[in-house]
């Protein structure tokens, strides 16, 4: 028998107001209690105005405090009051499941303990991406990468689709202590990168707009100047193609000789 108790993670989407869906809108207002973590103040107070119990989850962020301990206090927190029986929402800027660890591990534990409970899509940094500058992951293929993993990790990378690295603002930081990284990691990506692509090779840094009035951010520049280049924390990075498709002749054969019977 599933227990009384029940956990969904939402997506509030990127633009203050703009982006909820209907659904996600009535977990909040009927929520026992929502625990947020938002990208700006402004977005924690529109919540608010949702729900009466509102607790904001930025707090159990410091400085020089690790990252996964601060999750999973995040995670604590909220199946503290689901265990309790209570119906609870987690409010989670973009899409709750994108590049975001706590809205996973609690679905995944309570799930575990016979809770109920799942997710609802939300609009995420990625799609407004593809809106704001233009872009079809579909015309070329697409690869993401967290922009640490893309550093430490052996890669395979295929240049003729598009890039795009997430977390550039805190590469290099492998003790998830940073909110902003240093220049010599940036300067470390740029070389990472310029074993792929030629280093005059033009890609851009995005900042989705968060509140209304923000200007979205498209900062086209060559590859050799990202060392040096304003990131910040919601930056992401988006690599155009380096390389043209190579069409695969062999499977064109195979294909070919199906037609043909
Ligand atoms: C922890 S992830 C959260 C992503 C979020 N769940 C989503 O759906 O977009 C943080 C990363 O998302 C991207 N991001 C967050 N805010 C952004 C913004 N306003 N514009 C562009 N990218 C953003 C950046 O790459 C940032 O480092």
């Amino acid at each position: 028998m599933e227990k009384k108790g029940s956990f969904v993670a939402v997506g509030v989407g990127m633009t203050l107001g703009a982006h909820i869906c209907p659904l996600s809108r009535s977990y909040i207002e009927h929520a026992d209690i929502v625990f947020c973590s938002l990208s700006d103040s402004y977005v924690e107070e529109w919540v608010m105005t949702m729900n009466s119990e509102v607790r904001s989850l930025q707090s159990f962020y410091a400085v020089g405090k690790d990252r996964r301990d601060t999750y999973k206090e995040m995670v604590a927190a909220m199946m503290t009051e689901v265990r309790a029986g209570k119906n609870v929402v987690g409010a989670f800027y973009g899409h709750p499941g994108v590049f975001a660890l706590a809205p996973h591990k609690v679905i995944a534990i309570a799930r575990d303990e016979g809770f109920q409970a799942h997710m609802e899509p939300g609009i995420s940094a990625e799609d407004c991406l593809y809106a704001d500058m233009g872009l079809d992951p579909g015309t070329n293929g697409c690869i993401h990468y967290e922009a640490n993993q893309f550093l430490m990790n052996k890669k395979c990378l295929d240049t003729s689709a598009l890039l795009i690295l997430w977390q550039v603002g805190m590469v290099g930081d492998r003790r998830h202590q940073e909110f902003e990284s240093h220049k010599k990691y940036r300067h470390l990506l740029m070389q990472s990168l310029m074993a792929f692509y030629p280093a005059d090779h033009r890609v851009a840094l995005y900042e989705a707009a968060v509140l209304p009035i923000d200007e979205v951010r498209i900062e086209w520049l060559p590859l050799k100047n990202v060392g040096d280049a304003k990131i910040h924390q919601h930056t992401t990075m988006v690599i155009p193609p380096g390389s043209e498709k190579q069409t695969d002749t062999a499977f064109l054969t195979k294909l070919n000789e199906l037609d043909s019977l």
